[in-house]
């Protein structure tokens, strides 16, 4: 099994300067941490800034999102290609955000994901149910869906470098959390439905991050959940004291 990953996304915040401040808070206070893999996924405008901020520190870098096309007339996207030359080694897919207000469809997720493997990225690829689906029952049926429709065609020998994060949409950004029981029957279906998918040997290494509303004072109880990897962080991956508590979660601390 790889090392948890604790993953902030910066979302539309923090400019150059605010960024720069940000980690150099940030990798004072991980500094040594080695048994959880750290990364930040800041705007597209501060990466290579913050690429040789992080070049000696335990943290990696992460896009947003990508564009599937290596290069071309496509105003205002970017490629795996130039994400990976900027210093990132992961990228966010599918997030619910870009679902909702980008308007992106499970065959757009499949594509960028087939697009950041071969652009030597690790792909987070979101998945997550609403409120209303949840309160119909449709919970498992949603986020098997979307994976599956997010892994189509990918053979089991890359399947280690996707990591899954399971974001309940209504825990998004609401302080509502999943309860760690709630999280865990979900993370321990996608773990079954994968395997059926792949076979063991490919997903054993592939992790299933929780996201939404994580803080300090809930990371503990998810991490202590076995089918929990790790995070998707977003609100509380701008405060460096909160986001280092959250990477120095109760097994390391
Ligand atoms: P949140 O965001 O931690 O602010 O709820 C999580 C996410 O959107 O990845």
């Amino acid at each position: 099994m790889q090392k948890p990953l604790i993953a902030g996304n910066w979302k539309m915040n923090m400019v150059i300067n605010q960024g720069v401040d940000l980690v150099m808070r940030l990798r004072e206070l991980i500094k040594g941490i080695d048994a959880v893999e750290v990364v930040i996924a800041p705007p597209f405008t501060s990466i290579h800034h913050l690429s040789h901020l992080v070049a000696d520190s335990p943290i990696k870098l992460c896009g947003q999102n990508l564009f599937w096309e290596k290069s071309g007339a496509y105003t205002g996207e970017v490629s795996a290609e130039m994400l990976a030359a900027a210093g990132c080694r992961y990228v966010i897919v599918g997030h619910s955000e870009r679902r909702e207000y980008f308007k992106e469809t499970d065959e757009a997720v499949n594509k960028k994901v087939i697009a950041a493997l071969k652009g030597n990225l690790k792909p987070i690829i979101c998945v997550g149910e609403t409120l209303a689906e949840r309160e119909k029952g449709k919970t498992l049926t949603k986020v098997r869906s979307q994976v599956k429709k997010a892994l189509a065609g990918l053979a089991g020998s890359v399947v280690k470098d996707i990591t899954i994060a399971y974001e309940p949409i209504w825990a998004i950004g609401t302080g509502k959390n999943a309860t760690p029981q709630e999280a865990e029957e979900v993370h321990n279906a996608l773990r079954e439905h994968l395997f059926e998918m792949f076979g063991p040997d490919a997903v054993k290494d592939l992790r299933i991050v929780y996201g939404g509303s994580v803080k300090p004072d809930n990371i503990d109880d998810l991490m202590a959940q076995p089918n929990i990897d790790g995070a998707l962080v977003g609100g509380a991956s701008l405060k460096a004291d909160d986001f280092a508590r959250i990477v120095k979660f109760q097994h390391i601390a």
